[in-house]
């Protein structure tokens, strides 16, 4: 029975993931669960799934979760500590980091210090401080197991192969919802517009991510930590139909691929059992039904916003942690309707264009790297 904590338990991933826990009884048991400000839909959680830890945003959250379950509640600790006590919990073996934002770096870090197996899908940890955070796991032995689509289908098709010999990775992306909406139209597209996922339904942020290629442009970062490779080695493809989760190119021209349905409750469950695999009842990938699968490059004139990440890693050190943050307040503007969609990328290149990088050294600076993003996005807002 491995014993699994879910840190960002009451988002999409966290709620997949306990869904492929309920789906195999008797292999996980859930020991820990850590969520933002969901009180209610966290409250049911703990209710069907018993854990001895959890963990919840701030003070307001802990009463609502406390008055919830009266006499049942499990020890209930609050903000980014809480997390970490979570993510740290002595008998817990593997632990989803699944918060969104830079916020779920501490408790991913301290995760992996602490020498559990990390099932990420908070690739913020290895945008703002991938180069720590995989030392570390190379210093204390613990794998850090993608749960991102494309990072698990890469290191699906690494699989059994000699990673000297890839030539370049190539990371697939669905184009989002406004993939063929013209250049001119774009800096006008709403909120409830760019939220409609064509193929994935995920949380906000990504999901505007996603729409602007930023989100592609974190998952070259992400890659880049993940697997050791140089930027110029990572490729982004368009790929309308999301069956094609990634790729991976070897030197002798051949190209691995892995394939599947849009369902994150796949790489999920891949990365939980891992070496294993889990029978899981999911509808079956049909190749006749899908019919035609179609590739095309990015289009870095009406999404600039993807070419930021590759900038940024050439600037190295903090920059990657300063754009993140950037598109965190940019992202969080646009949704409130503060700022327009075409802002997105022009902030954020603004804001990694005045970045003055520093050498990576610690936790804390990626964050305040990512604070002062956010505050330098903010005041162009404003
Ligand atoms: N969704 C996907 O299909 C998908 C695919 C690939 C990668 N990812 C990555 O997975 C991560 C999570 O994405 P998501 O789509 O699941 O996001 P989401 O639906 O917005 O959920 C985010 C989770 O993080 C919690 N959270 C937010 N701020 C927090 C804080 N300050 N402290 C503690 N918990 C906090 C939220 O809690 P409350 O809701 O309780 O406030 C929620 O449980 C992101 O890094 C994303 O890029 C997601």
């Amino acid at each position: 029975m491995k014993r699994v904590v879910i840190l960002g338990s009451t988002g999409s991933i966290g709620v997949q993931a306990l869904d492929v826990v309920t789906r195999s009884p008797g292999r996980f048991e859930i020991v820990g669960l850590s969520a933002g400000r969901n009180a209610t839909r966290l409250a049911e959680q703990v209710r069907a799934f018993r854990p001895r830890l959890v963990s919840v945003a701030d003070p307001a959250a802990a009463r609502e979760l406390r008055a919830l379950l009266g006499r049942d509640a499990p020890e209930i600790l609050v903000g980014d500590e809480g997390a970490v006590a979570v993510a740290t919990l002595a008998e817990a073996d593997f632990v989803i980091a699944a918060i969104s934002g830079g916020a779920g770096l501490r408790s991913t870090a301290a995760a992996v210090e602490a020498g559990k197996a990390i099932g990420l899908a908070n690739k913020e940890s290895l945008v703002l401080a991938g180069e720590i955070v995989m030392a570390a796991a190379a210093r204390k032995g613990v794998p850090i197991l993608p749960v991102d689509s494309e990072h698990s289908a890469i290191f699906q098709s690494l699989a059994g192969h000699n990673r000297s010999e890839v030539r370049r990775l190539i990371l697939t992306a669905s184009g989002g919802p406004m993939r063929t909406v013209p250049a001119e139209r774009l800096c006008d597209v709403t909120p409830a517009e760019a939220l409609r996922h064509p193929n994935w339904a995920m949380g906000a942020k990504i999901t505007i991510d996603s729409a602007t290629l930023m989100n592609k442009g974190l998952e070259v970062i992400e890659a880049r930590w993940l697997f050791d490779i140089e930027p110029d080695r990572i490729d982004i493809l368009v790929h309308p139909e999301s069956i094609v989760h990634s790729m991976v190119e070897y030197v002798d021209g051949q190209v691995v691929a892995q394939l599947g349905i849009s369902d994150m409750r796949g790489p999920i469950s891949y990365a939980l059992a891992h070496p294993e695999r889990l029978p899981l009842d999911l509808d079956p990938l049909d190749l006749a039904k899908v019919g035609r699968l179609s590739f095309e490059k990015p289009d870095p004139k009406r999404f600039p916003a993807f070419r930021l990440a590759y900038g940024a890693l050439e600037k190295g050190g903090t920059a990657p942690a300063a754009l993140s943050g950037a598109d965190e307040a940019a992202v969080a503007a646009f949704l409130s309707g503060r700022c327009r969609f075409g802002d997105i990328a022009r902030i954020c290149a603004e804001v990694l264009d005045r970045h003055v990088a520093e050498p990576l050294r610690s936790i804390e600076q990626a964050i305040a790297a990512s604070d002062w993003g956010k505050s330098e996005a903010e005041r162009r807002v404003g």
